[in-house]
């Protein structure tokens, strides 16, 4: 490499950069570790950062850059955006088979067969290889200048393979948030009082809508393509859509693998029936799949019908959803006392399975819906999803004689049904809460649960079902209380909890197995009770306080009585804890009852290992001393500093031989030569700030 300008290296690296991301997105066959192409792309960054007269807009590191934007300027389609017409049914299907061999003469046309994916339609424009603009859907015929934000979703390329690009190619596709990042993404949300996102296509399409691209490019988004926008003549495209698809995998773009060909409405039927029966394990959503006439020449033969065309169609799944009638609305309290509305209904058939209940999540969904007793509710079940409230039809309300509702708009009760104790709705905060804590039922068998789960004291055969009996008719006030449970206790909660559940009286074979299944259980309590100081913070169930959380204050501290003394102020020195998490688990361990729950677990014989503090690796940049030169944009220098000291890092003056990382804004003068003549790791701001981002 030449010292001076290593412009090999560069064009290397965004070169092994890109081709890893095409086998990783497009190929789905990941050519190296994530760490690897992390540390490829660090690379890059620190060489763009001290060679900006090597700057390629392009690269792989520049997939966030713009700044929020006030508004999405409108966007003219060159060939506009259609939609597709629908068919419910097989016989609309054959309809629509019958049409296309009577008005082109083939007898048994050709088409291609792809998922319906359920995200929002999107247009990239590739001018000479390079992604110059994206743009949503719209109206059609003019839709937003999304650009910004769709560079930052990776499965889209920023440049096109080969080295003959077309001078314009725009591609059509889809973006979606696959299901496992929805969900990360709602797990994430709750636990940090967020709003969750409704579903993966309200997902993608609030995602792409965000005027700051950073916020976008923390949502798992991806990408798939399926048609084509304006091409420019010196593109000699295949006869047939299918080939196109292939086509555009070569040039980068991903393809699902579950486009085909079939011939006949036969064979349109049979790929509808295959992509049915896979629909629930596939790892995003899709409402339906799409047939489109294959060859070109025979598309064109079939024109096109106000803004569909006549070669294609959708052919939709049955709507998950149903109508019934609200009966009434309750609430239930889950652990930390959060109450959650929802509807009990007349019972009814919802994709196969029959439903009574479903959620309304919050408060402020129940006032957005407006849902009372007796209304008619359009509900929907995705997958194994809890079946949710979608709409209320106000055309069935049923009003009283005078033309009034019979029933008044809902009000979050001011008691917890379970407990009587007050429910509280903090501003700003989208759940509700029981104050009652510990006192109320239902949190005190929600925490049961949670004490005995897996990852907590895993005390195998505690499930939910029996948790329940254990509070209703043993004497478990307490955690601690399980300790002191004997088979004859569990056996004659078990036989109250049948009683009380109508179920036939004892027998002596039943009884039998009803005192080897005590036997189980209370050895599975004792064998608990050795255990790690990790494990019982977890189990506590202190707000906030996840495994990991549990992982670093049990390292932190080493024992139980130092974090049990610690004030706010001494618990934000431990990692990842932040004003909020500090003051929840200060005011857990302040609250007498816990205190005495922890005396009494101790008196029951529960135990653990404990140990020095800790405190070495401390936060993602603990141990690295950065420093910060140049004129940074985004924020001031003080800024810079308090978030990467809150992250563990030592902000240093000076670069020297023990600096680990500088951060360089813009016009670095003497600090940034030193580093390049030590060979110190370098960040541009837009590094900076998406490693904030991701460490928020
Ligand atoms: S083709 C000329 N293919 O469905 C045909 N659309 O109602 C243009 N969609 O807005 C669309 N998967 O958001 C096509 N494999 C697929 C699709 C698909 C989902 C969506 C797309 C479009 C809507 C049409």
């Amino acid at each position: 490499m030449n010292a001076g300008m290593p412009t090999a290296r560069i064009a290397d690296l965004r070169q092994r950069l890109r081709e890893a991301s095409y086998r990783y997105h497009v190929l789905d066959d990941p050519s190296i570790p994530d760490a690897e192409y992390d540390a490829l792309l660090r690379e890059l960054e620190a060489l763009e950062v001290a060679h900006p007269e090597l700057a390629d807009p392009d690269s792989p590191t520049r997939r966030i850059g713009a700044a929020p934007s006030g508004k999405f300027e409108p966007v003219q389609h060159a060939i506009p955006m259609l939609s597709l017409g629908n068919a419910f049914s097989a016989a609309e299907v054959e309809e629509f088979v019958a049409r296309i061999v009577k008005e082109t003469g083939v007898a048994e046309p050709e088409f291609s067969t792809e998922p319906k994916f359920d995200g929002l339609a999107i247009s990239l424009r590739y001018e000479r290889g390079r992604f110059v603009l994206g743009a949503t859907r719209g109206d059609g015929a003019t839709g937003e200048n999304v650009t910004a934000n769709l560079r930052t979703i990776k499965a889209i390329p920023l440049r096109l393979r080969g080295d003959a690009p077309p001078a314009v190619l725009e591609v059509r596709g889809e973006v979606y948030m696959p299901l496992a990042g929805f969900s990360a993404y709602n797990a994430h949300a709750l636990a940090h009082d967020q709003k969750p996102l409704a579903n993966p296509r309200n997902g993608a399409a609030g995602s792409l809508r965000q005027l700051d691209p950073a916020v976008t490019a923390r949502r798992p988004l991806a990408f798939y393509a399926y048609a084509l926008g304006e091409v420019s003549l010196d593109v000699a495209l295949p006869p047939t859509h299918s080939q196109t698809l292939q086509w555009l995998r070569t040039l980068g773009f991903p393809v699902s693998a579950l486009v085909g060909t079939a011939r006949g409405a036969a064979g349109l039927l049979d790929y509808f029936a295959r992509i049915g029966e896979q629909r629930d394990r596939l790892p995003f959503d899709i409402d339906g799949v799409v047939y489109k006439l294959d060859r070109y020449d025979q598309q064109q033969a079939m024109g096109f019908v106000a803004r569909a065309p006549r070669w294609a169609i959708a052919h939709k799944f049955p709507a998950q959803e149903a109508a019934t009638t609200v009966e009434s609305i309750e609430v239930s309290i889950g652990r930390t006392g959060a109450v959650t509305p929802w509807v009990q209904m007349a019972p009814v058939q919802v994709g196969g399975v029959t439903v009574s209940r479903a959620t309304l999540h919050n408060a402020d969904q129940v006032a957005r819906l407006d849902v009372r007793p007796g209304d008619t509710v359009i509900i929907r079940r995705a997958g194994d999803v809890i079946p949710e409230v979608v709409r209320v039809n106000l055309e069935l309300r049923p009003h009283d004689s005078r033309g009034h509702p019979l029933h008044p708009a809902w009000k979050m009760p001011k008691r917890c049904p379970e407990c009587d104790s007050a429910i509280e709705h903090i501003d700003g905060e989208v759940v509700a809460r029981c104050s009652g804590g510990l006192v109320c039922p239902a949190q005190r068998k929600q925490a049961l649960i949670h004490f005995a789960s897996r990852r907590a004291m895993d005390i195998e055969g505690l499930g939910e079902r029996f948790v329940d009996a254990l509070v209703e008719y043993g004497p478990v006030h307490g955690i601690a209380d399980l300790y002191r449970l004997t088979v004859d206790d569990f056996v004659e909660m078990k036989r109250r909890a049948d009683e009380a559940a109508g179920e036939l009286p004892e027998t002596v074979k039943a009884g039998k197995i009803a005192t080897r299944w005590a036997e189980n259980l209370v050895a599975a309590i004792a064998a608990s009770r050795d255990t790690t100081l990790e494990r019982l913070l977890f189990a506590l169930g202190i707000r906030e306080v996840g495994e990991a959380t549990a992982k670093t204050l049990a390292r932190h501290f080493g024992a139980l009585q130092p974090l049990m003394e610690a004030d706010e102020e001494n618990l934000r020195q431990v990692p990842d804890v932040g004003p909020v998490v500090a003051a929840r688990i200060a005011h857990f361990f302040a609250e007498p009852h816990n205190r005495e729950a922890i005396a009494a677990l101790r008196e029951a014989g529960v135990h653990w290992q404990e140990g020095q503090p800790q405190r070495a690796p401390a936060g993602p940049l603990a141990g690295k001393s950065v420093v910060l030169t140049g004129t940074l944009n985004a924020l001031t220098r003080d800024e810079a500093k308090t978030r990467l000291e809150a992250l563990g890092a030592k902000v240093a003056g000076s670069v020297s031989k023990k600096t680990s990382l500088v951060i360089a804004g813009v016009d670095a003068g003497s600090k940034l030569a030193r580093a390049q003549e030590l060979g110190v790791e370098l960040w541009d701001e837009a590094r900076l700030l998406a490693f904030l981002a991701d460490h928020a």
